[in-house]
Parts: structure tokens; C-alpha cells; sequence
């Protein structure tokens, strides 16, 4: 699985890192090391299937109903969007703890943690509950404390989890927003705050890593890797601090032997290429991290006028399931992360959260608020599936 000088590092990183690990989470700090993913069956988001279930009753045409109806079956995280749905990650920690002991497969839950304050500075859409000027960062620590004492109680659920997308991928290019530059520090502390507190109770994390559109330009890989890095080192290097995420709730190929005209000039054409040109700078950093790979909404290709286009982008289909047979040793698992139907952002100008990438011509429209169901989308999606359902 590892090169030999990912191994070395890890297992000189290892005895420190268990020290550092309270006796809850101690028993299985040997299995830290090795990809989370293997020898569980990940636990299916209940949210996610009802909301698909309620969309395949809205569909008359039989074909199309029985090909929604495979969405189902495909394993999707449950974001945190908001603290008051931590009362629901403890209700599917149960049903997944339960399912564990009747079926006697061992479970893993997919949670994505997404509440910062100011989050989302860079873009209007997905502007959260809490802002940093009225008590942000308590009310995130509280967030946070809250889903730890969740997860503690079913100790024998694996949770795997992908931290704060976007949040330091705009710390690298967006600085020159207000808000960015104003969240800088806030979004450091905060997020080192969620990666010390979820490795006590043994949640494996994955840093979102923006993706190869963003970060994977050649100018920003070596700022990335040293942000990556110190955040692993300032966190105290826990093996639970996994790795990175990338293409989360984006449209990018794991793999092409045709790029997309829009990505010309950045050799980094696609994910596999983006993990492959930062992995060594991260090493080189002192961070060992594996990644990674959403997939879910990018069975179509050649949609986009621009990359930098991630607005309920018309013509996207569901893509590769998730796998943890993968192109590279530096892949745990393909994943979907972003819950495939649900918007990126309204198109109506007037709303609060509106974002003008949501109403771009390559913008499906009329677009409901991020996060709320787009049933024509959810269709688009299941039509435009690759591979098909
Ligand atoms: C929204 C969240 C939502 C997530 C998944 C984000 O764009 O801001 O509210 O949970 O997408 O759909």
C-alpha cells in the first residue's frame, strides 16, 4: 500500500501520537495506520435516503424511477451543516451500532463537519449560523463538543469524517476577500479545535483540499502543503489525522486522457494528477496524508464554461461509486461527499444567500437554497449517471 518512505515516516510518527491518545480511543490506535475504510461497510446516511425515496415517487417515468431508485444503495455523507443536527448523528450512530451487532459487519459513518463561523467567506451560498464577531468561535467549540459526545457513545462505530470544506483552500487564494482575511485565525483555531477534539474519540479526518481547479494550479501547491502541514503538526500529528479530501461538492475527473479545455494551462488536469503533484509536499512537510476522492457528481465531463463554475453546474451526472479499489496507493476510497440532488445555491437574485455563479448560463435554474432538495437536478444527474444505474 505505502512507498516505503510514507511507512518509515509513519511508524517513527506512531509512538507519540498513541501517547497522545486518551484510553478510549487508545484500543484501536493500532489500526490507525491503515486505511479506515477496510473491513467496513459504510453505514448509509438515513437522511439521504429519504430524501431519495421522496424523489423517486415524484417520477413518472418508469425507466428513469427504477434508475433513481439505485441511488439509494450508494453510501453518502451526512453533513453537519447546522448544531442542530447532532441530534441526529446520534440517532444513526445508534441504527448503525445496532445494525453492527445483528448483522455482525463491523459500520462506518461518513459525517462531514461544516459549521465554521464566517464559513464559506469567499462565496455568499452556504453562509452559516455562526459569524465570528457574536461569539463564533464558542458556539463552534460547543458544535464541536457536542458531536465528540455523540460519537462517544457508540464507541464501536467507526466515523470517518471530512473537515470544513473550502475553508482552508480559501486561506490559501482568497485572502484578498475581506471576510477571508478577516477569518484567517478564527478558522485556524477552530479547525484545530475539531481536528484535537474528534481524534480522542478515534473519528478519522480528512481536511478538505479543495481541488484540482483550486489548489492544484502549480502557484498554489507548495502554499497548500505547508498550510496542510502545519495544521497536522500543530494538531499534534495524530495518525486519526488522516489525510486530505478533494473535488468535494465539485465536478472533477479522478482520471482523463482527454482534459477539458477549460483546465488548460493547469497541468493538474484532474485529481489523481493534483494528489500525485502535492503528496510530495506535503511529505517533504512532514505530513504523510492520504486522501480521498469525491466523485458524485462527476460522471460528466466538458460541462463548465470556467473551473471556477461549481453552481448546480447543467449536464453533471452521478459518477464513479465509492471504492476503495482506486488508482493510487495515495487513495483510501472513492467517496461521495456532496449529496447528489440537494443545491449548491439558489439562483434567486434576492435571496440573502444569493451567489451570482448560481445564476450562470452553465447554472441549472430556477435553483432552490443550498442544501435543499433540486429535483430536477436529482434527475439530471441520475440521466446523466457514468457509470449508469
Ligand atoms: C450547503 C449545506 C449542505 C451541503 C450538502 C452545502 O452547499 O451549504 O447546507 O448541507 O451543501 O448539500
Amino acid at each position: 500500500m505505502f512507498s516505503p518512505v510514507v511507512l518509515g515516516a509513519l511508524a517513527a510518527l506512531l509512538p507519540a501520537a498513541v501517547q497522545a491518545i486518551p484510553s478510549s480511543a487508545q484500543a484501536r490506535a493500532a489500526d490507525a495506520i491503515a486505511n479506515p475504510y477496510t473491513g467496513y461497510t459504510i453505514f448509509k446516511n438515513p437522511e439521504y435516503v429519504a430524501e431519495v425515496q421522496a424523489a423517486v415517487q415524484q417520477i413518472s417515468d418508469s425507466s428513469l424511477a427504477s434508475a433513481a431508485a439505485g441511488v439509494e444503495d450508494v453510501p453518502v455523507f451526512f453533513w453537519l451543516d447546522q448544531v442542530a443536527k447532532v441530534p441526529n448523528l446520534t440517532t444513526y450512530l445508534a441504527a448503525a451500532d445496532a445494525e453492527a451487532k445483528s448483522s455482525g459487519s463491523q459500520q462506518l459513518f461518513q459525517i462531514v463537519v461544516y459549521d465554521l463561523p464566517d464559513r464559506d467567506c469567499a462565496a455568499a451560498a452556504s453562509n452559516g449560523e455562526f459569524s465570528i464577531s457574536d461569539n463564533g468561535q464558542t458556539n463552534y467549540e460547543n458544535y464541536i463538543d457536542q458531536i465528540v459526545a455523540s460519537i462517544k457513545q457508540y464507541p464501536d462505530v467507526r466515523v470517518v469524517a471530512v473537515v470544513e470544506p473550502d475553508s482552508m483552500a480559501n486561506l490559501v487564494t482568497n485572502l484578498s476577500v475581506q471576510k477571508c482575511a478577516d477569518a484567517e485565525s478564527t478558522y485556524k483555531t477552530c479547525v484545530a479545535y475539531a481536528i484535537e477534539q474528534l481524534a480522542t474519540v478515534g473519528v478519522y479526518m480528512y481536511l478538505d483540499a479543495g481541488h484540482a481547479g483550486w489548489l492544484g494550479w502549480p502557484a498554489n501547491l507548495s502554499p497548500a502543503a505547508e498550510l496542510f502541514a502545519q495544521m497536522y503538526s500543530t494538531t499534534g500529528s495524530s495518525p486519526y489525522f488522516r489525510g486530505l479530501a478533494t473535488n468535494v461538492a465539485n465536478y472533477n475527473s479522478l482520471t482523463t486522457d482527454s482534459p477539458d479545455p477549460i483546465t488548460s494551462g493547469d497541468s493538474n488536469y484532474d485529481e489523481l494528477l493534483y494528489i500525485e503533484a502535492l503528496s510530495p509536499l506535503l511529505v517533504d512537510n512532514g505530513f504523510p496524508a492520504q486522501f480521498i476522492v469525491e466523485q458524485a457528481r462527476s460522471g460528466v465531463q466538458n460541462i463548465r464554461s470556467a473551473w471556477g463554475d461549481w453552481c448546480n453546474v447543467k449536464g453533471a451526472g452521478f459518477g464513479l461509486r465509492p471504492s476503495t479499489d482506486t488508482p493510487s496507493s495515495l487513495i483510501d476510497s472513492i467517496v461521495w461527499v456532496k449529496p447528489g440532488g440537494e443545491a449548491d445555491g439558489t439562483s434567486n437574485s434576492s435571496a440573502a444567500r444569493y451567489d451570482y455563479h448560481c445564476s450562470l448560463s452553465d447554472a441549472l435554474q430556477p435553483a432552490p437554497e443550498a442544501g435543499t432538495w433540486f429535483q430536477t437536478y436529482f434527475e439530471d444527474l441520475v440521466s446523466g449517471a457514468n457509470p449508469a444505474f
